[in-house]
């Protein structure tokens, strides 16, 4: 990696004593005991329209951490005209300019900010230290030098002139004219990170609308921007209700791209919305979505139970199964059912649920109240069908926090709606099949949902993953041979989906910065 030219954020262990340990503890304190006031930002404004909301921890909801305000559709017009404004003149800024912020932010993270970002994460996301460690600091930290790096690297690229006395070519990258609206999940407070900056990195002015849910981490990203030295006004902070913010983007002129992380129904709304606005439009809406998953593990008989058990618990389970790569599906074969069970009950009864401010709990309270009814819901489903078989966990208990125990359910039916429809909480479904049917079983992994995120298959049989690879080649944008279906580093594994799960463009990858920019190849003749 060295001759690479940039290398991915260590991750620190937060051990006993440890003076990371330390800080974290004094930054958890801190956010614990206040109710943080986050306005909307439009330039250098701050607004505050209606009645204040309030970010709660997920594990203690009586807990407030933050204070903040959805934008009237009047105050998301304005952050849309200073946006365009702000974009006139950012995108005028070299390249060499931007770069300096970029680098000054993600130091700022790596070092003074680290731990109020890993806080936030823990007490407004409900993550585990470690799971916000990878998250806030770690792959956002990624995300900035990476985008970086590649900005660079793709610039090196000068079109060759045909002959250089008389003409001499050029590609500038320039912004979109206009606007980018960016749209950022709760999951992962560094996708908030990349879907708002990584635009406004390539000279694009943006308007962001963090989760609500993310809140108090999207918004320490956003001041460690303005303290790194973004000029106000290039990204704008506008937490708003989704479809008061969906129509006010989709029906401005200004719109020049929307970079999405969620759900695919508000995908699809915004892609019917922009194809209905398209004669109102200065340029094509760039769309770039991260929707939904329904990821798989596919066990072959000859595969290593132990590599399976290890990998399907922390892929389904880590932080709730709320990342979007996490395994909800998995395909055992009947000869090796029993050892695999054996070892996903033993480990799965020693995951510790709770507050995350214990640095021993494994996971934490799933986000909200609707994604505990919608978990719960499925669980209660199982139930009471004859078909499906609780074979661990199965509580929910919203009375202090929206804990849902890890769950492990075993269905008859490869098409029961465990199977095929996303859940996004800690329940796998597990479905045996008979070794024989070994191929059978691998053609139905496709077939049965219209999600292509990720997928793992686990084998020794060499044979078998070159069959594999071909059968599965549409099913997952990142696809794992004896690993779980989580955990794609930035620069490493470029992670994204296709079919429903979205337009594949790669965060993380080297092409993902090159969907931001207009450019502009110039023949000079002298
Ligand atoms: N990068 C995250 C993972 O792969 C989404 O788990």
């Amino acid at each position: 990696l060295e001759n690479f030219g940039v290398q991915n954020e260590p991750i620190l262990g937060y051990r006993e004593g440890s003076q990371e340990r330390g800080q974290l503890k004094e930054e958890l304190a801190r956010a614990a005991s206040n109710t943080e006031e986050v306005p909307i930002v439009i330039g250098n404004e701050e607004v505050r329209d209606g009645e204040p909301r309030y970010q709660v921890m997920p594990h203690n909801h009586a807990k407030k951490i933050a204070k903040f305000y959805y934008a009237s559709e009047k105050t998301i017009q304005k952050a849309i005209q200073v946006s365009v404004a702000a974009q006139e003149r950012w995108d005028r800024t070299t390249l060499e300019e931007r770069v300096s912020i970029w680098q000054k932010a993600a130091e700022l993270m790596a070092g003074p900010y680290r731990q109020s970002l890993n806080a936030a994460t823990m007490l407004g996301q409900s993550k585990s230290v470690i799971q916000a460690e990878i998250d806030a600091a770690a792959e956002l930290i990624d995300f900035f030098r990476f985008n970086v790096f590649f900005l660079k690297e793709n610039a090196k690229y000068q079109p060759i002139s045909e002959n250089a006395k008389i003409t001499r070519n050029s590609l500038r990258f320039r912004g979109i004219d206009g606007f980018i609206a960016a749209i950022s999940p709760f999951n992962f407070t560094a996708i908030g990170g990349n879907l708002a900056y990584t635009p406004a990195l390539m000279g694009n002015g943006v308007v962001w609308k963090p989760s609500d849910t993310a809140l108090l981490s999207n918004w320490r990203i956003f001041n460690i921007m303005r303290e790194a030295g973004l000029p106000p006004g290039v990204v704008n902070f506008v937490p708003a209700d989704g479809p008061t913010f969906g129509k006010a983007i989709t029906a401005s002129p200004y719109l020049a791209g929307i970079n999405f992380t969620g759900s695919v129904p508000t995908f699809n709304w915004l892609w019917n919305a922009v194809g209905q606005n398209l004669s109102k439009y200065r340029n094509y809406p760039r769309l770039i979505g991260e929707c939904g998953g329904k990821n798989y593990h596919f066990v072959h008989p000859s595969a290593d139970v132990l590599s399976v058990v290890t990998g399907t618990i922390r892929s389904a389970f880590e932080y709730c199964g709320q990342k979007c790569s996490a395994c909800s599906r998995m395909y055992v074969p009947k000869s090796l059912f029993e050892q695999i069970k054996n070892g996903l009950l033993s480990e799965c009864n020693k995951l510790k649920v709770g507050d995350p401010g214990d640095f021993s709990v494994f996971t934490g309270a799933v986000i909200d109240d609707k994604a505990f009814a919608r978990i719960s819901g499925y669980i209660k489903g199982a139930e009471s069908n004859p078909k499906n078989k609780i074979l661990a966990g199965g509580k929910c208990d919203d009375s202090k926090g929206y804990f849902v125990e890890p769950t492990i359910i075993q269905t008859e039916d490869p098409l029961d709606k465990l199977m095929t429809e996303e859940i996004f909480g800690p329940v796998l479904t597990v479905y045996v099949y008979d070794d024989a049917d070994v191929h059978k079983t691998l053609n139905m992994v496709g077939e049965s949902t219209k999600f292509a995120l990720t997928g793992a298959v686990f084998s020794q049989d060499k044979e078998f993953l070159k069959v594999a690879l071909d059968v599965l080649k549409t099913t997952a944008g990142n696809f794992y041979i004896n690993d779980k279906s989580t955990g794609s580093v930035v620069g490493q594994q470029p992670f994204g989906g296709g079919r429903m799960s979205g337009t594949n463009d790669k965060a993380g990858g080297p092409n993902y910065v090159m969907r931001w920019t207009s450019p502009q190849s110039i023949k000079e003749t002298f």
